[in-house]
């Protein structure tokens, strides 16, 4: 667990309720936590979920792990440390979304399962829903795609811990949901998202 720096600190309850927050919005919030490997297609398909929910209505929030990275997480590298740090900041966001209402999509690899666990633990213990999806290519089938250039530069030893190459990807062992990106198109894996939510019932207040 993280410390906790700050003392003399109450925490202040607010008036507005969470239910008054989904009626309001006629959805409940959540987050999907798409874990996977680089090139797996989990941007792809959070974007794609995130036009097709806007699309019906529904008020939805990706965050991708390279653009988080750009800005809230810019002073955090790829050592076990800041990946778990990165991890950690952006389960709190992630959170904050979920109670504001909107269902948050986060697009990381979060390769250690115990920086999963935490995430979800602590979704769990605001209780809110948390569904952890694993977007999963083989990495022949991410390298082979290699969008950004980057396993060829890992294989190259220009890159140093990458995730498949070098460092570890520790797969989900119970997700809720497990996406074949190399067996099933963009539109039927945002089906299956779908799917996952409306089972949720998340998608009315
Ligand atoms: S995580 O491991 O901390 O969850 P995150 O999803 O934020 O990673 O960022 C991964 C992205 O950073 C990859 O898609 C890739 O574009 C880029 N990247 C750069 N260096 C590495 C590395 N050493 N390992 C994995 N991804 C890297």
């Amino acid at each position: 667990m993280t410390e906790q720096k700050a003392t003399n600190i109450t925490w202040h309850e607010g008036t507005v309720t969470r239910s008054e927050r989904q009626q309001n919005l006629g959805q409940k919030g959540c987050t999907l936590w798409l874990t996977g490997l680089s090139g797996s297609g989990k941007s792809t398909i959070a974007m794609a979920l995130e036009q097709v929910l806007l699309q019906r209505g529904k008020h939805a929030y990706c965050m991708d792990g390279d653009n988080i990275r750009h800005g809230r997480n810019k002073n955090l590298g790829f050592s076990a440390e800041d990946r778990a740090e990165n991890i950690r900041r952006i389960g709190e966001v992630a959170k904050l979304f979920a109670d504001a209402g909107i269902i948050a999509i986060t697009s990381f690899i979060s390769p250690y399962r115990a920086d999963r666990e935490l995430v979800r633990e602590l979704n769990k213990e605001a209780d809110l829903p948390f569904i952890e999806v694993y977007v999963d290519a083989p990495l022949a089938v991410a390298e082979e795609r290699d969008p950004k250039g980057l396993y060829k530069k890992a294989r190259a030893g220009e890159i140093k811990g990458f995730t498949g190459i070098d460092d570890p990807y520790e797969e989900p062992d119970q997700p809720e949901l497990h996406i074949r990106t190399d067996q099933l198109s963009v539109a039927q894996a945002v089906q299956q998202l779908l799917d996952s939510l409306e089972q949720h019932q998340l998608l009315a207040p």
